[in-house]
């Protein structure tokens, strides 16, 4: 349920803090915008549920490790890794990746997602669109 803060902006109560755990995520509607909220290392990150590529549910895909190369000491690529202190979120059409800390693609970062404000106040969250 919403309520309005200003003339353009309005407050929506999104759910309990408890509802967004370590690197768990929650999607909600916030008016006719639907919003993915994550959570990693305490830090609330939210989008739009549309992905910049062709409008893709990006926020209900698979949360994953973000891919690193393995370097020798020529700095040739000598295999990959996962980042296990890092997530990415894989879009569910077409598979495009974006990190959930920045909202930037993996391997364009001049493409984003578009983020959402969001606020966490006594044990609610709250997303302001
Ligand atoms: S719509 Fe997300 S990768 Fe194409």
């Amino acid at each position: 349920m919403g309520a309005r803060c200003s003339a353009a902006a309005v407050r929506w109560d999104a759910g309990a803090s408890a509802d967004v755990p370590e690197r768990g995520r929650l999607v909600v509607d916030a008016g006719e915008t639907s919003v993915g909220i994550f959570r990693i290392d305490g830090a609330l990150h939210a989008y739009e549920n549309r992905c910049a590529h062709a409008g893709g549910p990006i926020c209900q895909g698979l949360m994953v490790p973000r891919v690193v190369e393995l370097l020798d000491e020529r700095r040739a690529i000598i295999g990959s890794a996962f980042d296990e202190t890092d997530l990415n979120i894989a879009c569910p059409w077409h598979g495009a990746e974006y990190s959930i800390r920045t909202g930037r693609h993996a391997g364009k970062p001049a493409i984003a997602l578009r983020r959402i404000p969001v606020e966490e106040v006594g044990g609610r969250i709250y997303v302001i669109a």
